[in-house]
């Protein structure tokens, strides 16, 4: 079994959690509609709805905070912010914005036509949402052993270049406006993509002419995965990785909430001199000034700090280090999860997990009810509930290809002792799966935002 790999701080300020009982939390259960985003937080004991702007600030970060410059135009702590995002992506233009998807919005705003394609490798919820709404079709190109919970790859998260060589050559770069890695691949379990794919994808685009963006919310855990999984990068610094990394390509989008460490922020970061002004009017005009973007000065330093501090190697290994500690006891405890485990979640494969529930009535949705049920853990599905669509014309529903249980693990948060807890309260409700039921929605049924509000019930 893996040893768990300290970490690499200790604790100076505490944030008591409690535990509430398992009537409440069925009461509770009920009052929120079977959807755990309804639930109150302070209700939750272990809280791994998400890694994104949960993560613990350092006492570097909160220093930083005090120096929060309020200036409206270029305080001091842009310049900081703006260097520490082109030094890591070597990047000329930087677009601060509060989150990743307003980054996503402003980008597809400006460069999409009704009907024009965005190939990934598996685009986030709110990627696909940002590119529909604005009359694009977003298109998954992950490698097929991508799609296998049980298959080992080092890097699963890759492109499938002769499925994205296809693409092109029948789109086309007029029909074809940017081609996007999302690094590590969240959609797809949290998986890396190699450098070497990487390179190759940008090979294919420059022979088409086409740009080539990262979604580049969890970079640093991609770049560990490279230093320890792909041939040649053993001795290079997980910073020159990184900047290998952006070498390839001509922008990003960011969401800080992940690897920046911080509780809000995110930005654009690109090369082209033509994006510029469309994307700065369109700034101002749902963001801020082009020196904040919707942040304080204060979130600027903070997310300048983080930015550096997450490339710590040591800091990586621990930090992917615990997301493997709770997959093997997992394993070991016979749950079936996606392997291997990812950089920021351990994914629960909820088909094995309930076999005797069907697609229809959400497994994954079941399983998340149910831990928060008897441990008041809160996980999220990411499943049928999440993606599976009706298709407008045949009315015939499309299922994604993996039925999951994500368990994020905010950064800095939890420890190991956290972490066996939830191990044990998962294989507990391993051992009495058969008495778990299916589940239906009530509501919002058709949209593709509906796991954030629709109403379930048990069947
Ligand atoms: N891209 C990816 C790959 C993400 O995981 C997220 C957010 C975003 C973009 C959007 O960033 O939240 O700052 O607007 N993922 C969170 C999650 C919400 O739980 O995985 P945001």
């Amino acid at each position: 079994m893996t040893k768990y790999i300290p970490e690499p701080f200790r604790i100076k300020v505490v944030e008591p959690i409690k535990r509430t009982d398992r009537t409440e939390r069925g009461t509770i259960l009920k009052q929120a509609g079977y959807n755990i985003f309804n639930i109150p937080s302070e209700k939750v004991y272990i809280d791994l709805l998400t890694d994104s702007g949960t993560g613990a600030m350092s006492d570097n970060q909160w220093a930083g905070i005090q120096t929060g410059d309020e200036s409206y135009a270029h305080c001091r702590n842009w310049y900081h912010f703006e260097q520490a995002v082109q030094s890591i992506t070597g990047m000329k233009y930087v677009i601060p914005t509060h989150q990743g998807r307003v980054a996503e919005n402003i980008l597809f705003s400006t460069i999409l036509k009704k009907g024009m394609i965005v190939p990934n490798n598996n685009h986030f919820d709110t990627t696909r949402a940002n590119i529909l709404a604005n009359g694009g079709v977003p298109l998954d190109l992950v490698i097929d052993d991508g799609k296998d919970p049980e298959k080992y790859h080092p890097f699963k998260g890759n492109m499938d270049i002769d499925k994205l060589e296809a693409v092109l050559r029948e789109h086309g770069p007029g029909n074809i406006p940017v081609v996007f890695i999302t690094i590590t691949n969240n959609s797809g379990g949290g998986q890396p993509v190699s450098m070497e794919n990487i390179r190759r994808v940008r090979e294919v685009c420059d022979r088409f002419g086409v740009p080539l963006f990262f979604d580049a919310c969890r970079f640093a855990e991609n770049a560990y995965f490279i230093k320890q999984r792909e041939d040649g990068y053993s001795s290079n610094s997980i910073p020159e990785i990184v900047r290998e990394m952006f070498s390839y390509v001509d922008g990003c989008t960011m969401s800080a909430k992940k690897d920046a460490i911080v509780n809000i922020g995110g930005f654009m970061a690109f090369n082209d001199i033509r994006l510029l002004a469309p994307v700065k009017e369109k700034l101002i005009q749902i963001e801020g000034f082009p020196s904040y973007g919707g942040l304080a000065g204060r979130d600027l330093e903070a997310i300048a700090r983080g930015l550096v501090e997450v490339q710590d190697e040591d800091y990586l290994a621990y930090r992917v280090g615990q997301v493997r500690y709770l997959g093997d006891l997992l394993e070991e405890g016979g749950v079936p999860i996606l392997k291997p485990t990812g950089g920021h979640a351990v994914y629960i494969n909820a088909l094995k997990f309930l076999p005797h529930i069907s697609r229809d009535q959400f497994p994954g949705q079941s399983l998340v009810v149910n831990l928060y049920l008897e441990a008041g853990i809160r996980t999220v599905e990411v499943g049928s509930f999440m993606f599976a669509q009706k298709d407008p014309i045949t009315s015939e529903i499309k299922y994604p290809d993996l039925d999951l249980v994500r368990l994020a693990l905010p950064r800095r948060v939890y420890t190991g002792g956290h972490l066996e807890y939830v191990a044990d309260s998962v294989i507990r409700l391993y051992k009495n799966r058969d008495g778990l039921r299916g589940m239906r929605i009530l509501d919002h049924h058709d949209s593709p935002l509906r796991h954030f509000f629709a109403q379930l019930s048990f069947l």
